[in-house]
């Protein structure tokens, strides 16, 4: 049976209604990837020039295949037989061929053709038996999605194991209906994968009922990130100044401070002495010896401790002008602690829960009936967001290397472009870091990434380029587009041309999870599972007076408590943040830096690293000189002049290019 043959057979199975094969135009020209067609008179006459609207997939029946091809744009312009310019030129992207297998006898459609269509060959519409051969492969573990927007009787489908080995990107303007689609994907891979392991960043609040009882809502108050679980750059990223000089002083007091805290801890716990009953003078020489325990070891420490750690080194500085760095990192810990947003850090000091505990409620082990959990930033501060999305990951990509990739996780990173931003002096050094880490080796650790950003520009762009699925939405900004452009394989960015003009719930999928870029209509999402991320209603809520005193009790009530639901510790208007003591916070002190920042923070990161007065006068270790290093390369990174923006689509390629070899 030859391939026409055996789709006229599985066309043969249709009621014959459902398909009637109309000539849509002749082959003009006909290059590598790209064929321009004529479209017939007739088509236009008889009104069927949706048949060949752009995104549709046409079929050319060549003597040996079917050659399958997508309509990425259309022009008027042809010349018809009387000279007149008044035709209609499709231009089309060729996609591969279906064809018989000569031994096997099976027909099945291939990426890529063998045998090109010649000037003149006639190009039809295809059927739903055609179309469906392309796109509804049997055995494999796939997901649907929605229908195909050229025939809504073909499922579109994606593949569940190469969607999340190699990353995913879920691309669109506001309200083009990302969040949604995140929803319908996740329940559907859910729905396959009961055990699954997935983390959702959530910063707005949106995801908390879109999982109804199989999802883990984490929010501000449950959330339970002690210090000690953070790395020390971590650590010294929420604790240390943004101004060089006084973050290398910083760094180099908390690395002895760190390590003896922990140690101390450890000590504790097996003596059964409480930590605060200890000389520190007395166990000196036992807290230097411990060595099975370093500085990133994820043991527990008291802060109470770090505190009288400090005040020990500072009563034994023999002067007094040393003691700066000691006060500003005191002053920085009491703050941080007075600010209820920072709860989920320093709660449960008097007795700490355990690393199986704290991961295991993150990453779902054991599952218990809910795979994933949805971590709500919504009140959390937006620094915070930074350093616990950088925790987060990092724990994730810990987990599944300790685990020898036994344990795959995917986290869903939305409003990606917030904490992974191309400008670098934006952001969390530690945030880009171990995410751009994860973009590039997650795949071999079994960690994976899904990004959701209405900003691709604004994204730091090597993650894009390692996403091999795009779901690319509704977009209209033109740089925005272009970065999709350079994103999605090579051939396909053409399809990008109707990116402005797709519906809400319309998408594009592109990429190693579909056999063919697909334009898809987004199966409707159930109204109690939408994430509720509906707009404010101005025309209903502005009809009358909402500002009660009863309503304005309880916004000043959660202002002041900086939690929306106050009742537990409130802080009081005059709270230390506000008083001169507090000046130290990370955004005072980047406003006292911004009249430095550029040319003499330049200088100051040039000169010789000054020496920290050391109470033992013990040198520092080459582990604290490399950790500062990094902190200091994180300074130079904020310090340097913000990116200029690719304004073509050549420049951002190039961009893309030199981020994906640059070792971040
Ligand atoms: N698959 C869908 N099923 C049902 N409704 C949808 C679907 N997709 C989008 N919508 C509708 O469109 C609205 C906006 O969708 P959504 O919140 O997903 O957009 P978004 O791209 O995430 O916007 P933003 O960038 O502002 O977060 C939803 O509130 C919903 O009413
Ligand atoms: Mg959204």
């Amino acid at each position: 049976m030859t391939t026409v043959q055996a789709i006229q057979t599985a066309n043969a199975i249709q009621p014959p209604a459902a398909y009637k094969q109309v000539e849509i135009g002749r082959i003009r020209n006909v290059g590598s990837s790209m064929a321009t067609i004529s479209i017939n008179k007739s088509v236009i006459r008889n009104s069927q020039l949706h048949l060949a609207q752009i995104g549709t997939i046409l079929k050319v029946v060549t003597s040996k295949s079917i050659v399958v091809a997508m309509v990425s744009s259309l022009r008027i312009g042809a010349e018809d037989e009387d000279g007149m310019s008044d035709g209609c030129l499709a231009q089309l992207n060729i996609m591969g061929e279906i064809t018989t297998n000569e031994t096997t006898r099976e027909t099945k459609f291939f990426r890529g053709v063998r045998s090109f269509p010649v000037l003149g060959e006639a190009v039809y519409n295809m059927s739903s038996a055609e179309l469906s051969m392309i796109f509804n492969r049997e055995n494999e573990a796939c997901i649907e999605i929605g229908r195909l927007q050229q025939d809504s009787s073909i499922i579109a489908k994606v593949r569940v194991d190469d969607l999340l080995s190699k990353h995913f990107a879920i691309i669109g303007s506001t309200g083009s209906g990302k969040s949604c689609t995140v929803a319908l994907v996740l329940q559907a891979i859910l729905d396959k994968n009961p055990m699954g392991h997935v983390v959702l960043f959530d910063p707005h609040n949106e995801y908390s009922k879109s999982f109804g009882d199989r999802a883990e809502v984490i929010n501000q108050e449950s959330l339970d990130l002690p210090l000690w679980i953070f790395d020390f750059v971590e650590t010294c990223e929420l604790l240390c100044s943004e101004i060089e000089d006084q973050a290398r002083e910083e760094t180099e007091i908390l690395h002895e401070v760190l390590l003896k805290a922990k140690r101390l801890y450890d000590r504790s716990l097996k003596s059964g002495d409480t930590s605060s009953q200890v000389k520190l003078d007395d166990v000196e020489a036992e807290l230097q010896r411990a060595t099975h325990i370093t500085l990133d070891s994820p043991v527990p420490y008291r802060i109470r401790d770090v505190s009288k750690i400090i005040d020990h080194a500072m009563g034994r500085l023999e002067n007094a002008n040393n003691l700066a760095p000691y006060k500003r990192l005191k002053r920085r810990i009491a703050t941080l602690i007075a600010d209820p947003r920072y709860d989920f850090i320093f709660k449960n000091q008097a007795s700490p829960r355990p690393i199986e505990y704290i991961v295991g409620r993150i990453f779902r082990l054991p599952v218990r009936g809910k795979p994933i959990s949805c971590l709500d930033f919504s009140g959390i501060p937006s620094e915070a967001l930074n350093i616990v999305v950088a925790v987060v990951s990092r724990l994730a990509f810990e987990l599944a290397t300790w685990s020898e990739r036994k344990i795959p996780i995917l986290l869903v990173c939305e409003e990606a472009h917030r904490y992974i931003p191309r400008d670098r002096s934006m952001g969390f050094h530690s945030t880009r870091k171990i995410i751009s880490r994860i973009a590039k080796e997650g795949r071999k650790y079994g960690v994976s990434l899904g990004i959701i950003s209405q900003r691709p520009s604004e994204l730091e762009p090597s993650t894009l380029s390692q996403c091999s699925t795009i779901f690319s939405m509704r977009l209209s900004n033109e740089l925005d587009q272009n970065f999709v452009r350079a994103a999605v394989p090579d051939g396909a960015a053409e399809l990008l041309s109707f990116l402005p003009s797709l519906g809400t719930a319309e998408t594009m999928v592109f990429g190693e999870s579909v056999n063919l870029p697909m334009r898809v209509i987004v199966n409707t999402l159930a109204a109690e599972y939408r994430p509720h991320s509906s707009s404010a209603q101005f025309t209903e809520l502005w009809q009358k007076d909402t500002a009660t005193p009863e309503l304005m009790e309880k916004v000043f009530d959660r202002w002041r408590a900086r939690k929306m639901n106050p009742g537990g510790r409130s802080i009081p208007v005059s709270a230390p943040r506000a008083a001169p003591a507090a000046a130290h916070t990370r955004s005072n002190v980047r406003q006292n830096a911004g009249v430095n920042q550029g040319g003499s923070q330049r200088q100051m990161l040039s000169r010789a690293p000054q020496r920290v007065a050391n109470p033992h006068g013990g040198s520092v270790t080459r582990q604290s000189g490399a950790i500062a290093s990094q902190v200091r390369d994180r300074l130079k990174a904020k310090a340097s002049a913000p990116p200029t923006v690719p304004q073509t689509l050549s420049d951002v390629k190039s961009m893309l290019n030199s981020a994906f070899h640059k070792n971040i």
